[in-house]
């Protein structure tokens, strides 16, 4: 198994549409192994999208729990929500936006299907953080990402550091295709975590997405 490159915005396969799996052979195999591997890596992360290591599949792995246990690790491969429960706002982060969190209305609870690593289809009815994570990283599947999820600029996105010249600037308005520049890779560990919490409860440890 081997830790892989998350890609951070605004690179441009962030923003692509994933395309359904159809075949679980080694190669998806080898890929759930591989990104397993890179979202215990990455500290305090709950979830990873396939496109965020740069492969446009629909696939996501997820573990609101811990590395330890695994207690609530899951493969989930084609994914689709059938029932959601109203929205609360709540704040999140994510390994591609390390700099960034954000307020975002999401489900407290959702039901979905997803296909597991060998090709079985389960459904799922989870709430809280792991609700949160699942709506997150379908949105990844799908291009969607956290900036577009926020209703205002300035009191929904927060900056996680004070501002420094490796910080990225940008707005809703930031082109996405010709303008990508590599973030710096020199960024603490710690500053490449992502939390979600309740706004309202500021010592509430958040997870990574
Ligand atoms: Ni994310």
């Amino acid at each position: 198994m081997s830790v892989l490159k998350v890609l951070k915005f605004p690179h441009p396969i962030l923003r692509e549409k994933c395309e359904p799996v159809i075949s679980w052979d080694n190669r998806l195999q080898k890929l759930i192994d591989d990104m397993t591997e890179t979202m215990y890596a990455a500290y305090g992360s709950v979830g990873l999208a396939a496109s965020q290591v740069g492969e446009t599949t629909r696939l996501i792995v997820l573990d609101t729990t811990s590395k330890t246990t695994r207690e609530d690790y899951k493969v989930l491969i084609n994914p689709t929500i059938v029932e959601a429960s109203r929205n609360k706002t709540m704040r999140e982060g994510c390994l591609s936006f390390p700099e960034y969190l954000a307020n975002i209305k999401r489900a407290t609870k959702v039901t979905f299907t997803a296909f597991d690593r060998h090709g079985e289809l389960k459904t799922y009815t989870v709430q809280g953080l792991e609700a949160i994570a699942i709506q997150h990283e379908i949105d990844h599947l799908d291009g969607v990402l956290m900036i577009d999820r926020i209703s205002s600029l300035k009191t929904d996105w927060i900056r996680r550091q004070p501002k420094g010249e490796t910080a990225l600037e940008f707005t809703q308005n930031t082109p996405t295709g010709n303008t990508y520049v590599e973030p710096s890779e020199s960024q603490p560990l710690a500053m490449q975590s992502a939390l979600v919490a309740p706004i309202s409860d500021p010592n509430r440890r958040s997870l990574p997405l």
